[in-house]
């Protein structure tokens, strides 16, 4: 049976659309059970709405804690169906009440090779920083900020007249091929966590 995922969004969701095209053109196993967000204005709610997929809007503001929110959010998840959640561009802090739903079923897409670079601004730090390369990874949550077992990594130059806008769009090309991949290989279940390490069977 097609596994199902949710996506949870903050904002413009382009990788979002990046899993739907992959899978309307057949090289993504999976159905997208149902997309959260927490903003009612996010455009990624308007590309799952055109894809026919339920959303969800959870916004911060009008629960009365963080744990009334990721309750909310974590019942949209299963109420859906959703056997693993992918944060693609979600933009806030998950606590570990929400995480122990989810053992190792959450996935998330950072714009930098971790462990350099975490939290907000990862493509601007790069640049500031003035290495060589970044690029972007795919991992799956832990209770620190972008600290959990990386799953897939991809590598883009940084050259020397990049901005944070210019480097960005670099690394989103290939968030836009990550996040898809590491998808697929939950779905075909090649993908095992052993402490900090993710194994990726052949
Ligand atoms: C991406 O760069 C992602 O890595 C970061 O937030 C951005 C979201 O972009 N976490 P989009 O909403 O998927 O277009």
């Amino acid at each position: 049976m097609t596994k199902k995922i949710g996506v949870v969004v903050s904002g413009r969701g382009s990788n979002l659309q990046a899993i739907l095209d992959q899978i309307d053109a057949g090289t993504l196993p999976v159905e997208v059970a149902v997309v959260v967000s927490d903003h009612g204005d996010a455009l990624a709610l308007e590309r799952a709405a055109k894809h026919h997929i339920p959303t969800v809007v959870v916004e911060r503001g009008a629960c009365a804690d963080k744990v009334e929110f990721e309750t909310k959010i974590a019942g949209a998840l299963e109420s859906h169906g959703a056997e693993l959640v992918v944060l693609a561009g979600f933009m806030r802090i998950l606590t570990g009440g929400f995480i122990s739903r989810f053992p190792h079923r959450i996935m998330n897409i950072h714009p930098a090779l971790l462990p350099s670079f975490t939290g907000l601004h990862a493509q601007g730090q790069a640049v500031a920083y003035g290495v060589k390369v970044s690029g972007c990874t795919v991992h799956f949550v832990d209770e620190g900020t972008d600290t959990g077992p990386i799953i897939l990594q991809k590598v883009v130059p940084v050259l020397d007249d990049d901005t944070e806008d210019s480097l960005a769009a670099r690394i989103l090309e290939e968030e836009h091929k990550a996040l898809p991949e590491a998808i697929r290989w939950w779905a075909e279940g090649r993908l095992t966590v052993t402490g900090r390490k993710v194994f990726v069977r052949p």
